[in-house]
């Protein structure tokens, strides 16, 4: 499942021991293993290779150059979702005809520089969306491929925050708008309405929405071609779940065996866009314990990563298992401990009332499963540097961001003269309004 293990009672990247990397790498610090992010791509492409599928990784999960570059160099297209994250896929000569981008509020400018460089579809969630890419490749005189984004109304059972495809949320077009859309298809010269897309939402572990949203597409495409508007792409999004604690959510295998035989029938060609299960077991969160306090009512152990470093058990409520760096073997006696971050607000935890084994200050834990949507959700939340990402490749670390500076955190920043400035920081500019 993943390649972060127990060798004599020290955990291990690959074959470089964690702890070896925390006395050069200042803690907290994210770790990628190289060849678990290869391996689970390889699990999605092997399991759906009857179908030759694009597998466009989706950035948001980790939009880290290294990470994003490891696998296009794997062959992996991009799913973005912001100008931000074209730039980036551009930088590390990711290939626009494997770029695909969804977003419910792509702007104009956004819009245009995706258009400018030849992405391969945009998934489209609004009729005024339609309407602004068409604008927008007039005035470029090009064309552009388009895939409506169906919200095929099902429920998964999921945390209410990643579900994106019932009908009250706001991602997608309901069937009857999409169907009117093609109808109307001739009044968008310049696009190409050729595909549909789906994303019903994040960590699912049971392969059934998925079957029954493609079951409710599949007959929707069978009425578009019956009146002659041609389908020839599906995107069936992402969101395959991973093991977090003990979850058995589907392999890719399972997944691909329960829909291979729908996909097929629509002779289409097939895009995904897996996040978490490429990224998530890929990495985890290093950090020191800094003090141990004990309450009358809880024991807490105080480390020096927190919500702003990892924010989805303060979001979602989320699980992420927790390990020593070393461990004592047989003897080990397990107390039950909440374990939290350094920042201003109770929900500032990383786990909550959880067996953990007797740690003491100064030692070293590793937050597991933080790959996706760890690094990427963070952010400078009581000026705290972000953290920084290292890598092990082929039995060595690399790393991959450097750890932010106090600096980093006011660049761009500047003071009105009107307040008087400081040396330090640059006046800002006045603007007339
Ligand atoms: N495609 C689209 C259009 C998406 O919106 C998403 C995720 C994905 C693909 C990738 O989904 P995945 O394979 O990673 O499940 N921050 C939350 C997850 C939010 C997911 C948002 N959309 C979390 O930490 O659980």
């Amino acid at each position: 499942m993943h390649r972060f293990l127990y060798k004599n009672n020290n955990l291990y990247c690959e074959t470089v021991k964690i702890e070896d990397i925390a006395h050069k790498v200042e803690t907290p610090f994210y770790l990628y293993s190289y060849a678990t992010l290869l391996d689970h791509y390889r699990k999605i492409k092997r399991a759906f290779a009857p179908v030759k599928p694009l597998i466009c990784f989706s950035m948001k999960s980790n939009s880290n150059l290294t990470v994003c570059r490891a696998l296009v160099k794997e062959g992996a297209g991009l799913d973005i979702v912001s100008g931000g994250e074209l730039y980036k896929a551009l930088k590390i000569g990711a290939k626009p005809e494997k770029i695909v981008y969804a977003s419910v509020g792509k702007t104009a400018m956004e819009i245009d520089t995706a258009i400018k460089k030849g992405i391969l579809f945009f998934n489209v969630e609004s009729a005024s969306e339609l309407v602004i890419i068409e604008n927008l490749c007039k005035r470029l005189n090009r064309r552009t491929k388009i895939s409506l984004r169906i919200n095929p109304g099902i429920r998964p059972r999921t945390h209410r925050f990643v579900t994106t495809g019932i009908s009250e949320s706001k991602f997608g077009l309901d069937f009857s708008t999409a169907g009117e859309i093609f109808a109307k298809r001739n009044a968008f010269p310049h696009l190409d309405i050729i595909g549909l897309h789906m994303h019903i939402g994040s960590q699912i572990t049971n392969k059934a929405p998925f079957v029954n949203a493609l079951r409710k597409i599949a007959p929707f495409i069978k009425n578009l071609r019956d009146k002659g508007i041609s389908i020839n792409y599906i995107n069936i999004g992402g969101g395959m779940g991973i093991i977090y604690s003990k979850e058995r959510p589907q392999t890719a295998k399972e997944y691909a065996r329960a829909i291979l035989p729908i996909l097929k029938k629509l002779k289409v060609k097939v895009i995904l866009e897996p996040g978490r299960f490429i990224s998530g077991n890929s990495g985890v969160l290093i950090t020191r314990v800094l003090y141990v306090k004990k309450t009358p009512r809880r024991r807490f152990i105080i480390v020096d990563a927190g919500m702003n470093d990892l924010i989805r058990p303060a979001l979602y409520d989320a699980y992420h298992e927790i390990l020593p760096l070393r461990r004592l073997g047989k003897v080990e006696t397990f107390i039950k401990t909440d374990v939290v971050g350094p920042i201003c607000e109770s929900a500032d935890y990383l786990a909550k009332n959880r067996r953990l084994p007797k740690v003491e200050e100064g030692d070293l834990l590793a937050i597991m499963g933080t790959g996706a949507y760890g690094f990427s959700m963070s952010s400078n939340y009581n000026a705290r540097p972000r953290a920084a990402e290292a890598m092990v490749i082929k039995g060595r670390y690399y790393i991959v961001r450097r750890r932010e500076t106090y600096q980093d955190l006011i660049r761009g920043e500047s003071i009105p003269r009107i307040l008087g400035t400081s040396s330090k920081v640059p006046p800002s500019s006045m603007k007339k309004i």
